[in-house]
């Protein structure tokens, strides 16, 4: 009588099949975890929140004298955390109106500047200019600049800021 003979004996064959099983399934786990955190990557990123800034008193600001109004905003992307300085320009429209511009210039993201010998908003990098109400003037930028939402909150103008994507003619936030 073989010893052992009512133990289960495994072939050479099953037993490399069953290695080569255990190893697929491995190789299917390693890839496939990150596949599927992937895919779940659009649900688990946080929604955008909206980041309102005190900018000033709105007597700070002139009629028609555009003015620029700096402040530092904290961001969260998963474990980082940052705080980043941000700028907006303010222009006084009327009493109780204004027109509050994203700085970066529609093009390629360039900080605009006002001259007010020119009534104009200059690009420092490819000649891109716009006017008092933002429109294009002349160069390379695809759009207006990127008006923000306002409101006066407790006697404080305070800003909607937000940042959108260069060098295409839609207004899309990034
Ligand atoms: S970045 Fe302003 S014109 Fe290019």
């Amino acid at each position: 009588m073989e010893p052992y003979a009512n133990h289960p004996r495994m072939s050479r064959r099953s037993f490399l099949a069953a290695v080569m099983g255990g190893f697929s399934a491995l190789v299917a786990t390693v890839l496939g975890v990150p596949a599927v955190v992937f895919g779940l990557s659009p649900a688990l990123k946080q929604t955008k929140k909206e980041t309102w800034v005190q900018v000033g008193l709105p007597g700070d600001f002139k009629t028609g004298q555009p003015q620029m109004a700096e402040f530092t905003i904290f961001r969260k992307d998963g474990w980082l955390e940052e705080s980043v300085s941000k700028s907006v320009w303010v222009v006084r429209t009327g009493d109780a109106d204004f027109a509050v511009y994203n700085p970066r210039c529609t093009h390629l993201g360039c900080i605009v500047s006002w001259r007010p010998e020119e009534t104009a908003f200059f690009s420092p990098c490819h000649g891109g200019v716009f006017a008092l109400t933002g429109e294009v003037l002349a160069g390379p930028p695809p759009r207006s600049l990127d008006k923000l939402d306002w409101k006066v909150d407790g006697g404080k103008l305070v800003v909607n800021f937000k940042d959108f994507r260069l060098g295409v003619p839609e207004k899309v936030e990034v």
